[in-house]
């Protein structure tokens, strides 16, 4: 094959978020907003070029040059490092690439876009060589996104690989959850663009300061959880609605909240949202809006659009990685 083609979606988590990455569960979908890579064989051996609307580089191995782009470097070198094992293992060691990134999901506010971005960019590398293995493509997504922040969960890899809206854990995978309603669910975005590593290691931080208190709150968090599981099998959309209030009470008390979030949370809220919270690593980033039908859901977006920020309604996504 002289080119390939592999998408994957982004996410939102619904519950969970933080507390993952200590091995407590989570409750995430993919949604519908994608990033699309396009991986073509050249004739520069060794080399890989690196396009996306953001930034573009050029490596071979031992030269990382950056041809444009703000932050290029963070956003460019795991996906050369996956790009890279990915010829390894198909013993292409001397192979060289042009990798062409295509994206319709707000990054850096915690959408998922750079696990989005690894997973699409194994998946058409491996393609191009081969044969692209899901299970495969998610485990070295999961191993390059170690770059970005060393204590990675895999839930965002996860769901963006499989797709739908699932139940994870690091120590127990995932299972898909089957929601009996139809859920209306809306994205505010705080435009504040924030870095998982560094809030990651925030909430570390607080938890060797008081281990007590935050054994304390993974256990709401673990509660939240598989209450909210209850809530989506029963079709209860006004519990799951509190039950995101009370997630969000316990992101507050992790620190990763942020003045501009909670704007929009109230303003959700205000809108008629059943609930509201963070969704991702927080410190600006998004924030997701429960609503009780379409035209709340309409209504909600419109009134934090009001407010100069942006905002969308979103579908889960059954797919997740496509290739082709
Ligand atoms: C980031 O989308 C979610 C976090 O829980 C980190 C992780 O799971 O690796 C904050």
């Amino acid at each position: 094959v002289a080119k390939a083609r592999a998408a994957a979606p982004a996410k939102i988590i619904l519950f969970g978020e933080h507390f993952v990455v200590y091995g407590n569960p989570a409750i995430l979908a993919s949604i519908n907003r994608r990033i699309t890579v396009t991986a073509k064989k050249s004739r520069d051996g060794g080399k890989v070029k690196i396009k996306s609307d953001i930034a573009s580089g050029e490596f071979d191995g031992s030269t990382f040059r950056l041809i444009e782009g703000a932050n290029a470097r963070a956003t460019l070198e795991p996906l050369y490092y996956a790009a890279r094992q990915a010829l390894d293992d198909k013993k292409q060691q001397k192979g060289g690439l042009e990798i062409e990134i295509k994206s319709d999901i707000p990054y850096g506010v915690g959408l998922g876009s750079s696990a989005a971005a690894l997973v699409a960019t194994i998946a058409a590398v491996e393609s191009l060589l081969g044969r692209a293995d899901k299970k495969k493509v998610c485990e070295s997504a999961i191993e390059a996104e170690k770059i970005i922040h060393k204590n990675s969960s895999g839930a965002d890899c996860f769901v963006s690989t499989f797709g739908g809206m699932m139940h994870y854990s690091k120590g127990g995978g995932f299972k898909k959850v089957e929601a009996k309603t139809k859920l209306f669910l809306v994205i505010g975005d705080t435009g504040i663009k924030h870095n998982t590593g560094d809030l990651v290691s925030s909430v570390r931080k607080l938890k060797e300061a008081n281990q007590m208190a935050f054994s304390g709150l993974m256990s709401q968090s673990r509660d939240i959880c598989n209450q909210a599981l209850a809530a989506l099998n029963s079709g209860n959309t006004e519990h799951l609605g509190m039950l995101m209030n009370e997630n969000q009470l316990l992101l507050e008390r992790l620190g990763v909240s942020h003045e501009k979030a909670d704007d929009l949370i109230d303003v959700a809220r205000r809108a008629g949202a059943l609930g509201a919270k963070i969704t991702g690593a927080g410190g600006g980033g998004a924030i997701i809006a429960l609503a009780a039908s379409k035209e709340d859901s309409e209504r909600i977006a419109s009134a934090i659009k009001e407010t100069g920020q942006g905002a969308f309604e979103v579908e889960i996504d059954t797919k997740g990685l496509v290739l082709g």
